[in-house]
């Protein structure tokens, strides 16, 4: 025995109602997670850091960013670790005093300064200021020479 489907109109018109008002509902949350990302939005260049390095140890890592601060005798300085060949983070290797690009395979040396690989020019250094309390304020926006200290 044979079961005949019947679809009236009214069947097919709800199912299409249906249809759309389900792929309405796929469609809204990626758009409303789209328009309300984060990641587009311009982020601010300065970066703050309570942590003044003592004098003559080895860059430290700034929480959440790029940046990376050493002290010498000569001042404060700020590095932002950004390979310049295409813009991939570089890591700090402690034991080598080389900064090293995953992507390309560039070396920098502990100063920041093109060893090998293509990369074409040093590693960005920006600007460092102290504020009243004594943590410290890095401009990434604002480049400085190597030779620059706060
Ligand atoms: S992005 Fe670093 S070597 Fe290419």
């Amino acid at each position: 025995m044979t079961r005949q489907l019947i679809w009236s109109r009214r069947a097919v018109l709800r199912l299409a109602w249906a249809g759309v008002v389900a792929g309405s509902a796929l469609t809204v949350r990626p758009l409303v997670q789209y328009l309300t990302s984060k990641e587009d939005r311009p982020r601010s260049p300065l970066v703050f850091y309570d942590k003044v390095p003592e004098e003559n140890t080895d860059w430290q890592h700034v929480p959440s960013s790029r940046v990376w601060v050493k002290r010498d005798h000569q001042g404060i300085m700020a590095l932002v670790a950004t390979c310049t060949h295409l813009g991939c983070e570089v890591n700090y290797h402690q034991e080598k005093q080389e900064w090293l690009c995953p992507c390309h395979g560039s070396i920098y040396d502990a100063e920041g300064r093109p060893l090998s690989g293509p990369a074409p020019k040093a590693l960005p250094r920006v600007a460092v200021e102290r504020k009243a309390d004594g943590s410290l304020i890095i401009n990434t926006a604002k480049q400085v020479g190597l030779d620059v200290r706060l």
